[in-house]
């Protein structure tokens, strides 16, 4: 059974399409990063409203690429949240609008589970149980995944999302937004010993990025406009390798506590290519899946339970689910 997937959580518009045995056909990804860039952030009613504008022609998009028709999709799945409400309610609306007009089962789909079904995906699908590190602009998040269904969350961020101290140290850098990537590339022409960062010490699996966030802010703001030109790469790297040893620390604390043999990393921070080396024990989401798509939401449909027309049609976006 083909599986349309469509995800507007945030400021990615995106659809897939996804084989009922988990083949990815394809995946269409129209990041609005750049519509956001001069804020410094997304601003929601400005992704809500080019989610309107996109949504259609990135589904049509997506099928077209999958060379299969609406006639050929067996059910949709779709984010519900968590997210900005006003940008989810525009894919949820497109999703029961396609899905009620074929008389189809649409799938709402949590999307915190849908970056872990990313590893459910083929050619090598990862299979439960294993500890997972999910790190994204919105979450950071410790979990124990026991089936395909859902996970046990042993620990979480108490501020800032890992990828959101990535962002706000981007932005005291200079770099622009989103800076997760840019401080990823500039981290390698720098030396990550140059500056000692803070890791903060929380008990338990919990994490904490706001002390680094200001520690790095008090750094810079001591700095001339040269002293920073000059220091930029060893601070993205020094910067870059706090937030490293913070995840990694708990990701293998958390796997000695869970028991299970296998490692993962989801998210948009596990695109990070320091991150990526220090943990070649795990499993990673491939690259293109590990900021917001829809191939993963499409993936975690096939796991999440349907609901037949037309009940579907009140169904309600949700901010936050945890
Ligand atoms: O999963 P995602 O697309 O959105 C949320 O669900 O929040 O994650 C986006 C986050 C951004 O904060 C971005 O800076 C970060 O992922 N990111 C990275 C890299 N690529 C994206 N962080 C570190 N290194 C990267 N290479
Ligand atoms: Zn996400």
């Amino acid at each position: 059974m083909t599986i349309l997937g469509i995800e507007t959580s945030c400021d990615e518009t995106a659809a897939a399409v996804v084989t009922g045995d988990g083949r990815l056909l394809s995946s269409v990804v129209a990041s609005q990063a750049d519509l956001h860039a001069r804020y410094g952030g997304v601003v929601p009613e400005v992704a809500s409203r080019r989610h309107l504008e996109l949504v259609a022609p990135v589904i049509r998009a997506a099928l077209e690429d999958a060379d299969v028709s609406l006639a050929d999709v067996g059910k949709v799945g779709v984010t519900q949240g968590p997210g900005l409400v006003g940008a989810l309610l525009v894919g949820l609306s497109a999703a029961k609008a396609v899905a009620w007009a074929r008389g189809l089962p649409l799938v709402p789909v949590d999307h915190l589970r849908a970056h872990v079904a990313t590893l459910y995906l083929e050619p090598d699908p990862l299979e439960p149980p294993f500890t997972c590190l999910l790190a994204s602009g919105g979450h950071t998040l410790v979990l124990s995944v026991r089936d395909r269904t859902g996970f046990d969350v042993l620990g979480s961020t108490l501020d800032d999302a890992a990828g959101e101290a990535f962002d706000k140290g981007a932005r005291l850098l200079g770099l622009g937004y989103p800076g997760g990537a840019a401080i990823d590339r500039l981290a390698r022409a720098g030396d990550a010993e140059a500056h000692r960062f803070p890791v903060a010490r929380v008990p338990g699996l919990d994490l904490s990025f706001s002390g680094l966030k200001t520690a790095l802010l008090y750094t810079v703001r001591d700095l001339s406009e040269t002293e920073l030109e000059d220091r930029r790469a060893d601070l993205a790297a020094s910067y870059q390798r706090a937030i490293v040893h913070a995840l990694v620390g708990r990701l293998r604390a958390a796997a000695e506590q869970t028991g299970h043999d296998a490692l993962a990393v989801v998210g948009g921070v596990a695109a990070n290519s320091e991150l990526r080396e220090a943990l070649p024990e795990a499993r990673f989401a491939p690259p293109a899946l590990c900021t917001d798509n829809a191939a993963m939401v499409a993936s975690a449909a096939r796991f999440a339970s349907a609901l037949p027309p037309p009940g579907y049609l009140a169904l309600d976006a949700y901010a936050s689910s945890l």
